[in-house]
């Protein structure tokens, strides 16, 4: 115990040697010694001593504030692949519910059939120091308007859209690259071939369409008329993983609502893939209107407001990621 005191103290004073050799040789350098002085030791903690968590200056995974922490959840893939799609009696019980179907076809099979078609990968799942990965939200605010975030926007590694969101003729507000684009059957759009489809199953025949909508085009109603064909990259289409859905909704939105809405799960789907997140085009604009970017429909909030999502419970969180630098908020006008 003694020992093992004196080797700490000693090496304590080595290091203490050392940096103050060093505060010395900048000062006289630099004929600066205050900046140094607290630089340094700064410097060594957060590269030498330390497992860094991502190859960016700052990383959103850092363990630096419990309420992140208790929720974040690293291990559980935001992407189904053929490994992972075997749900747990409880996960597939809420799932089978969101959108309940009269006849649901067999899970698995359909699953199998799908993993034929698409590519199945565990993407992403690469988060390391060597790794620095910024992404972009594009969520379908009104407040986008007149904001001129296209390059901001398009500066970044990852642009994630969602649903019909256009940026043809609004590409100076919203960007014009879109890597990752998010859908469900019922608000498909048609992609560029050098973006990637990320299908949000609420139900069996969801996944049922994606495949249809690539092959045969026999599905041409859910619970309302859908695309029968989609033009996209079918070797670049993912899947959404429900059992990440369940953790979404039971770690962070603490069940609050029927389901997360899509732009919510969309920065979900982002703070599990990237190092750092920037979010556009959440929330109303400067009037407290709710509408889309591309229209004037100044009813859009109404949906915030039923049992299906809880908007404010969502935006809440949303604005404690804000708040604690996990991701940056951008409010448009
Ligand atoms: C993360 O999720 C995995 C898989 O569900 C679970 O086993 C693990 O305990 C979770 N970790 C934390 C810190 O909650
Ligand atoms: C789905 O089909 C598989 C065989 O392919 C079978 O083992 C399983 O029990 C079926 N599941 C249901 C829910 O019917
Ligand atoms: C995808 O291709 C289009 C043109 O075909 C281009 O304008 C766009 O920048 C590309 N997007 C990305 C993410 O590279
Ligand atoms: C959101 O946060 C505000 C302020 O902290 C609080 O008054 C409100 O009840 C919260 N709303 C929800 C739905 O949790």
């Amino acid at each position: 115990m003694i020992i093992l005191q004196r080797r700490k103290s000693r090496t304590f004073a080595v290091l203490l040697f050392v940096v103050t050799l060093t505060t010395l040789f900048f000062s006289y350098t630099y004929h600066d010694p205050s900046l140094y002085f607290f630089k340094f030791p700064l410097w060594l903690s957060n590269n030498a001593f330390s497992k860094r968590l991502c190859g960016c200056s700052e990383c959103l995974a850092d363990k630096d504030d419990d309420w992140f922490s208790e929720r974040f959840n690293q291990s559980i893939s935001p992407i189904m692949s053929e490994k992972n799609s075997l749900l747990s009696e409880e996960t597939y019980r809420w799932w089978l519910q969101l959108q309940s179907e009269q006849n649901p076809a067999n899970f698995s099979t359909v699953v199998e059939t799908l993993f034929k078609l698409i590519p199945n990968m565990e993407w992403f799942m690469d988060s390391g120091p060597l790794r620095c990965r910024t992404c972009a939200v594009v969520g379908n605010s009104g407040n986008l308007k007149g904001s001129n975030y296209g390059t901001r926007i398009d500066s970044n590694d990852f642009i994630i859209r969602m649903n019909e969101a256009p940026t043809l003729g609004f590409e100076n507000d919203v960007g014009e690259r879109t890597t990752h684009h998010l859908m469900y059957p019922e608000s498909a759009r048609h992609l560029e071939h050098n973006a990637s489809l990320i299908l949000i199953p609420f139900k069996t025949l969801d996944l049922q369409w994606i495949i249809s909508a690539f092959t045969t085009g026999t599905i041409k109603q859910t619970y309302m008329p859908v695309l029968t064909r989609i033009t996209a990259n079918k070797d670049k289409v993912i899947i959404y993983n429900p059992t990440f859905l369940k953790y979404v909704y039971d770690n962070w939105l603490e069940n609050h609502g029927r389901y997360p809405s899509t732009g919510f799960l969309a920065i979900m789907f982002a703070i599990h893939i990237c190092d750092q997140v920037s979010v556009f085009g959440f929330g109303a604009d400067k009037e407290g209107n709710w509408h889309h970017y591309w229209e004037r429909n100044y009813y859009g909030g109404a949906f915030r407001h039923t049992g299906v999502h809880d908007g404010d419970f969502e935006y809440n969180v949303t604005m404690l990621l804000a708040e604690k630098h996990k991701i940056k908020m951008f409010k448009g006008r």
